[in-house]
Formats: C-alpha cells, sequence, structure tokens
C-alpha cells in the first residue's frame, strides 16, 4: 500500500443521490427506520473513501480540524467505542470519551442533566450508546449538535446495521457479485431477536436493501412484530438455514433478560448454535456474520468464527471504522460550511432535517 497525505483522501464513490444535504437530510442518526434507501446507500458509498484511506500507511484527514466529538457511552464497547474515537481522531477531530461509570451519573446526575451539561461545552457532535431504548432520541431533543446512536438498549444500532452492510457488499463484490445491494440474497439472522438492536437495525437496513431476511430464535426470544417487518421467523436453525447466503449469528443478550428464556447455554448450543455441520445446510459459499462480542461455544462455534474464507467477523469491525467516518463527515456538514449543506429548517428540534 501506498502513503497518503490528508490532502490525497480518496475521492468519494458518486452516484446520482439528491444534491447536497437532500441527499442525507438528517441532523441526528438515531436509526435505520429514519432513513430512505437511497439515504442507506448514499452513507455506505461515502464510507468507500475511508475503507481505502483506512487501509493506507498514513491513515489521515484534516476534514473535521477543530471539531469536538464526544463519545457518551453509559453502557459497556469494545468495538463501537474504540471504532467512533478512531473514526473522529483519524477525521482530525478532538475527539472525548465519557465513560457514565467515572462520571457524575454514578453521583445522580439525570440523562437530560448530563446532556444538557455536555451541550454547555459546544460539543459539534455527540456519539451515545445507553441501556434505555429512546435515551438517545430524548438527548437529542435538548442538544444543538449532530447526536449519533451508538446502540440505545433494545431499540437500534444504525452504525451497526450499516457497516454489517458495507462488510458484506464488499465480500459479495471479491466473489464476483454485484453487490450494491442485496436483491435476491437471503440473510439468516440467528440468536436472542427479541432483546438485540443489532437484529432490529439488520431488519430494517437489508429490507431495505433487497434481500430475503429470515430471522431464527426460540418462541422466547423472538418478538411478536418481525413479519410487519420485513422478515420471516424461524423457530428450526436448521430450515431458517436451508439454502442461505448469510449466516449472522447474534449473541444472547443476557444483561437485558429478566427470567430465564433458555434452559441452557448448552441446549441453546445445540439447538440454535453454528457448527461446521450446520453450516453446510446453507449455500455453498454462505458467509458467517457475528457483530461482536462473540460468545464462542454457545451462539457461534470457534472453528466457525474462523473460518479465513467464510467468516467476515473481522471485515465488520474494519467496515466499522470507515461507517463512523463517514457518518461524523456527513452530520457535521454543516456545522464545517460545506457547499450544499445550508441552514437548518426553521422550527425543526432535534431529529429535523436541513435545508
Ligand atoms: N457490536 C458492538 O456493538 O460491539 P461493542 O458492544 O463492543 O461496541
Amino acid at each position: 500500500m501506498t502513503s497518503t497525505r490528508s490532502s490525497q483522501a480518496p475521492a468519494p464513490l458518486r452516484r446520482d443521490y439528491p444534491a447536497g444535504s437532500l441527499a442525507f437530510p438528517h441532523r441526528d442518526l438515531l436509526g435505520i427506520g429514519q432513513l430512505e434507501r437511497h439515504e442507506i446507500l448514499y452513507l455506505l458509498d461515502e464510507a468507500e473513501q475511508w475503507v481505502q484511506l483506512n487501509r493506507q500507511s498514513t491513515k489521515h484527514s484534516d476534514l473535521l480540524a477543530g471539531l469536538t466529538i464526544i463519545n457518551a457511552f453509559f453502557e459497556n464497547s469494545t468495538r463501537t467505542l474504540l471504532s467512533f474515537e478512531i473514526a473522529g481522531k483519524r477525521l482530525g477531530a478532538d475527539v472525548v470519551n465519557m465513560h457514565a461509570a467515572q462520571s457524575s451519573v454514578k453521583k445522580g446526575e439525570t440523562l437530560i442533566d448530563t446532556a444538557i451539561t455536555l451541550n454547555a461545552m459546544h460539543a459539534d457532535a455527540i456519539v451515545i450508546r445507553h441501556g434505555s431504548s429512546g435515551a438517545v432520541e430524548l438527548i437529542a431533543s435538548k442538544v444543538d449538535c449532530p447526536v449519533l446512536n451508538a446502540g440505545d438498549g433494545q431499540h437500534e444500532h444504525p452504525t451497526q446495521g450499516l457497516l454489517d452492510a458495507l462488510a458484506l457488499r464488499h465480500a459479495l463484490r471479491e466473489r464476483g457479485h454485484n453487490a450494491d445491494d442485496f436483491t435476491g440474497l437471503t440473510i439468516t439472522i440467528c440468536g436472542d431477536i427479541l432483546h438485540s438492536r443489532v437484529a432490529r437495525s439488520n431488519i430494517l437496513s437489508l429490507t431495505a436493501l433487497g434481500a430475503n431476511v429470515r430471522l431464527c430464535a426460540p418462541p422466547a426470544l423472538m418478538p411478536a412484530e418481525v413479519e410487519a417487518m420485513g422478515a420471516t421467523p424461524f423457530d428450526n436453525f436448521d430450515a431458517a438455514l436451508d439454502g442461505a447466503d448469510v449466516a449472522m449469528m447474534l449473541r444472547l443478550q443476557t444483561e437485558r433478560m429478566e427470567g430465564q428464556f433458555i434452559p441452557s447455554a448448552r441446549e441453546y448450543h445445540h439447538l440454535f448454535g453454528l457448527t461446521k455441520d450446520r453450516l453446510n445446510r446453507a449455500a455453498p459459499d454462505a458467509l458467517v456474520m457475528h457483530p461482536g462480542p462473540m460468545n464462542r461455544g454457545v451462539e457461534i462455534d470457534s472453528e466457525v468464527a474462523d473460518m479465513l474464507d467464510r467468516s467476515i467477523i473481522t471485515r465488520q469491525v474494519e467496515m466499522g471504522v470507515a461507517i463512523r467516518m463517514a457518518a461524523l463527515d456527513v452530520l457535521t456538514r454543516k456545522a464545517r460550511g460545506v457547499d450544499g449543506w445550508g441552514d437548518r429548517a426553521p422550527g425543526t428540534s432535534g431529529g429535523g432535517q436541513w435545508v
């Protein structure tokens, strides 16, 4: 790979999108559910330039120089927190991390007072992870800058949905598929669908991009509304995997479970764990995905997670940085005075649109 200087960052992929901010007319990124299909594609295409930059020896741009980004994480994270931090720094921003465990939240400060405090520091973007569904939207309504949802309760994890789509696009492209969208592809998502914000964001993004989405879980871990979201429910993993092009495995979210949802991890693995034998039921070259963190030996066996020709789990992590760079770039264009990304429409509140 050759090295690059900040002024030589690769150009973004260009398609026929609406001009300027009409390509992505949102102040915040709260969920895939707020996005049109072309807006999902816009973020994926914007991320391509950052995939290239991140693979070069010098990974730096000055695009966000002078901007301050606050990562406020009220729940644990490895991938999302680090990749947002790396994304902001690679774009030249000043990045500050607030861990709830070491903050005044522990002294009883409310979420709204925390939001007002962050706002008073004139952040240019705030990235939030919170254990309560809707908490990120609440903060967005209290602050003046763009807010990015890094996972809120059981609701959404939009950058995970986007990075999964980008990882899949790249893996399919390498296999010779024309994979800018996923029309005709069958994707099986298996695991704790009920508690999973990753599942929700992926169902929304993958169906918007044309995929047939199958969901598989024990009945107690399958929410009621999945068919209304365009997905097909299964409680038999072998049937759900039959001929699938992709197996996306999810962890049991024990931290969100009240009561016992499965008899034992051993029985869960027997019925819903992805083993090498079980993978043979999918299409011959089916891809394996997992958002992490993995519980090896429960929802996925190590010999499957580590299959070099099938598993794209580390690729998902790689794409996470690029997607988060794209999201930070796009959402801060107004603050940076980028042509065509004008003033906010009068009277709109948090989550409103730019005009
Ligand atoms: N996939 C994901 O959100 O991982 P982290 O919890 O480590 O951020």
